[in-house]
């Protein structure tokens, strides 16, 4: 013992030498995954409801519009492979005869063939749910599948006329056998139908009330149990299926570890695409995403990493930063290309589900390259989806926001490599819908991005190589850097000189 413990002291302290860069550490989610995946949500394009562009909105969500964006899902390939249905394609007020979730028969006549013909594009399916069960089957006390108990034995029922408890005309669940039981015919059903996922919405506690409906909840509220008890139905049903908890999560130290327990993601912000309806949101925007809601998104990102870093450093599960829409031009999207190569490279450092909220069939043919452009998918699935997430610092080395930003994830295989995202967040677009959090500080115009490798934590000579330009750029040995418009990033990947094949 005498000798060993100068030994492993200097064996620490080589160690943390070369390895002083944070990585946390992964333990497969809660559903058995150890990736994250990507692929297509209909809900920017079913919430898209411009009077003036009425080519989507809820109209838009027919069985043949999306089987259309099943197909070029299944054109753009490269892992992209989840078709997420959103709200809308089941019955809003009553279940089927045992008060099961049923889908919506106008708009999918035969579910289970709309699935398999889904499956066999080789794709996976997703569908969505909010918490409770159907007030009206509580009060006809409908039979609940292969139990003895009936729907009135999960809860007594609310009155229809209150906003709460009767949100979406849903009564709670208990912890009872009978909520048990409904929920596992439920998710029995979903595994008949092959469902791979279930987007459970409306998941509180949140991190701000944002919606008149979050104000009429009792204070304490949470959903902790219905999610806890739809894992544990998931378990049983014998079929894999992702748990993705919406929206606005809180994401407080003790309220993510619940989430981790059962589910496979937790949106850590507010919906990404706009309210496009003509009515709620600010007069003159037509596009389905802005600017600002990616700097809003970098910002729950930055809190939410950096907690993990104070906090735990063993991640389960994974953050999710909600779709990614850079496919699309004209009146759907008015992101420059800047700002949407800033966008996907924060998407894939951040290491979360990467699901799409484009017109898949409307891919400007400039930017499908980006979607599938490998370097960059790569980082995504076997390294910060995989191993360690991005992690924010600033560039004067404290984690406090900033329009600047630094991204940096590893290191990473044998080589040890390092990747790290340079970012000028830029200024406010719409101060009447989000001020991040430099605010006025904001400077204009072109902005030098310095990572100094004291705040990076490296040392010696890396080979930088620019991943969307697909260029070596040569040796650093102290720093990198570049001068970044408004929006505008580069995402690097280094490798120690003389690892994985380079020589700088
Ligand atoms: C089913 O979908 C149709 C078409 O979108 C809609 O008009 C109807 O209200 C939906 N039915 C239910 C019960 O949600």
């Amino acid at each position: 013992m005498l000798f060993a413990r100068p030994k492993s002291i200097l064996l620490l302290a080589l160690l943390s030498r070369v390895h002083a860069l944070t990585k946390l550490s992964k333990e497969d989610s809660a559903n058995g995954f150890r990736n994250s995946f990507r692929g297509w949500s209909s809900f920017p394009l079913q919430a898209y409801d411009h009077p003036e562009h009425q080519d989507y909105g809820p109209a838009w969500f027919t069985e043949d519009n999306l089987l259309k964006q099943a197909r070029a899902l299944q054109d753009l390939g490269n892992g992209y492979d989840y078709l997420m249905l959103d709200s809308g394609w089941s019955d809003g007020g009553e279940g089927d005869e045992n008060g099961r979730i049923k889908p919506n028969k106008t708009i999918f006549p035969d579910f289970k063939a709309f699935s398999k013909q889904v499956h066999n594009m080789g794709l996976k399916l997703g569908v969505y749910i909010v918490p409770g069960a159907f007030n009206s089957d509580i009060v006809d006390n409908k039979p609940i599948a292969d139990s003895q108990f009936g729907m009135s034995d999960v809860n007594t029922p609310c009155s229809t006329d209150a906003p709460f408890p009767c949100t979406f005309g849903r009564r709670d669940l208990q912890d009872n056998p009978a909520s048990r039981a409904w929920v596992s015919s439920v998710v029995k059903q979903f595994a008949d139908w092959e469902i791979d996922l279930i987007k459970f919405d409306y998941i509180h506690p949140k991190a701000s009330n944002e919606s008149p409906l979050d104000d009429k909840l009792p204070d304490g509220y949470s959903n902790f149990l219905d999610v806890d008890i739809y894992h544990d139905a998931i378990s049983a049903s014998g079929r894999q299926m992702w748990l993705l908890l919406s929206y606005n999560l809180d994401i407080s130290h003790d309220a993510t570890e619940r989430w981790r327990k059962s589910a496979d993601s937790y949106r850590i912000s507010t919906d990404v695409n706009n309210p496009v309806d003509g009515k709620s949101v600010p007069a003159g925007i037509t596009t389905m995403v802005s600017w600002f809601a990616i700097q809003k998104m970098s910002e729950a990102l930055r809190i939410y990493m950096s907690a993990q870093l104070s906090e735990t450093r063993n991640l389960k599960g994974f953050a999710d930063v909600d779709s990614l829409m850079i496919g699309n031009t004209g009146f759907l999207n008015g992101l420059s290309a800047a700002q949407r190569m800033t966008y996907m490279g924060l998407w894939a450092m951040s290491g979360a589900p990467m699901y799409l909220g484009d017109d898949l069939t409307k891919i400007d043919d400039a930017y499908r390259p980006w979607l599938t452009k490998k370097e960059v998918l790569e980082i995504h699935d076997d390294w910060t989806s995989q191993e360690s997430p991005g992690i924010y610092v600033n560039p004067d080395g404290s984690r406090n926001p900033s329009q600047l930003q630094i991204w940096e994830a590893g290191p990473f295989g044998d080589d040890e490599e390092v990747v790290v995202l340079l970012a000028n967040m830029g200024c406010t677009e719409r101060a009447d819908r989000y001020e991040p959090p430099w605010g006025s500080n904001c400077q204009p115009g072109g902005q030098n991005v310095v990572a100094t490798y004291e705040v990076l934590q490296l040392q010696g000579r890396y080979c930088v190589r620019d991943v969307w330009a697909s260029e070596d750029t040569g040796a650093a040995d102290t720093q990198v850097s570049k001068v970044l418009d408004e929006g505008q990033s580069v995402l690097y990947r280094m490798t120690p000189n003389g690892k994985g094949g380079k020589n700088c």
